[in-house]
């Protein structure tokens, strides 16, 4: 049995997973409400909520799977990439609990950790696919040919997909992180009532930045009556921009590596529309799309794991390698 933490950005958690993937329990303490008033994730207040929640996030989670500390075998942790002094309580926690009881740990990367959502559930993928990560720090295109192995095809220059759901959102007055309200709202509106156009870089990599402006352009062009009548169009024709960039490069990096199967994860997994215009493809399960510790625990199938008391030296690291 596998106890996984999760610290790297606004999201406490702690879950408990098999070592043939099966979640006896994964409990997720989000902090976007400590965050709303800001607009975003601020550094500090995280990693002070973090060292609140992380000890009962790991009791509920041991309460929740019905098995004690002894029953653990394994400790997984996110190392990165993230916020640092967000993963620093997360990584602390775990090295204190593997080393009271002498058991390894598994450093576990964040990004690997979303494309190893895709190995919980009922249907798991197998590789050889590629991978669309979208989230709101990560936009990422890679060729995964093996579980725990995987090649970067692309990525973004500037915004990430999430981080573009979000500013959109903010602009039109939803709260933080508006990804999923911005969603809601557009399935009421017309995706073809607005042009936003999304930058074309060369090979497969992403733009949003121009996206995000372009939308506060037009709003700032419109009435506000306007907006207010227009605001389900707006959120249609500016989510339909990022879901048409999303799948036309992600069935251009399939093509590339010669991959069938293509498969998507992160926070921007969940969007309806994204899910839609990709009938073929295979998506994390929805609880396990958003930032979880399940997923940290099910790569930790697929990592090296430290032996006892190696790890107690080990540093979080804020940027992918
Ligand atoms: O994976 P995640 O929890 O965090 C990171 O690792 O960054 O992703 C969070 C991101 C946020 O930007 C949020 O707005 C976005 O995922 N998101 C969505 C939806 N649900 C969450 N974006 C579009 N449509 C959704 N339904
Ligand atoms: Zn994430």
């Amino acid at each position: 049995m596998i106890l996984g933490l999760e610290t790297s950005c606004d999201e406490t958690a702690a879950a408990v997973v098999t070592d043939d993937g099966r979640v006896l329990s994964s409990v997720v303490a989000s902090q976007a409400e400590l965050h709303a008033d800001y607009g975003g994730v601020v550094p500090e207040l995280a990693s002070r909520r973090h060292l609140e929640l992380v000890a009962p996030v790991v009791r509920e989670a041991l309460r929740a799977a019905g098995c004690e500390l002894a029953a653990i075998e394994r400790v997984a942790v996110t190392q990165g990439p993230g916020l640092v002094g967000a993963l620093l309580v997360g990584l602390s926690a775990a090295k204190a609990i593997a080393w009271a009881r002498r058991l390894p740990l598994v450093p576990v990367d964040h990004l690997q950790g979303h494309v190893a959502s895709l190995y919980l559930g009922e249907a798991p993928v197998e590789p050889p696919f590629v991978c669309l990560l979208a989230s709101g720090g990560h936009t990422l295109l890679l060729a995964v040919r093996a579980r725990g192995a995987s090649e970067r095809l692309g990525t973004t220059l500037d915004d990430a997909a999430g981080e573009a759901f979000d500013k959109g959102a903010r602009l039109l007055g939803l709260d933080y992180p508006g990804g999923a309200a911005l969603d809601a709202l557009a399935r009421a509106g017309d995706p073809g009532a607005y042009r936003f156009p999304v930058a074309r870089v060369p090979g497969l990599d992403f733009s949003f930045s121009g996206l995000k402006t372009s939308l506060l352009y037009k709003v700032r062009e419109l009435a506000p009556e306007e907006i207010a009548s227009r605001r389900s169009d707006l959120a249609a024709s500016y989510q339909h921009a990022i879901v048409r960039a999303l799948v036309q490069r992600l069935r251009q990096a399939a093509e590339q590596a010669g991959l069938e199967r293509i498969a998507v994860v992160g926070g921007v997994a969940a969007n309806s529309e994204l899910r839609a215009a990709l009938p073929e493809a295979a998506f994390a399960p929805f609880a396990y799309c958003t930032d979880n510790a399940a997923m940290i625990a099910s790569a930790a199938r697929y990592a090296p794991a430290l032996a006892y008391p190696s790890y107690l030296g080990l540093d979080a690291y804020a940027s992918a390698a």
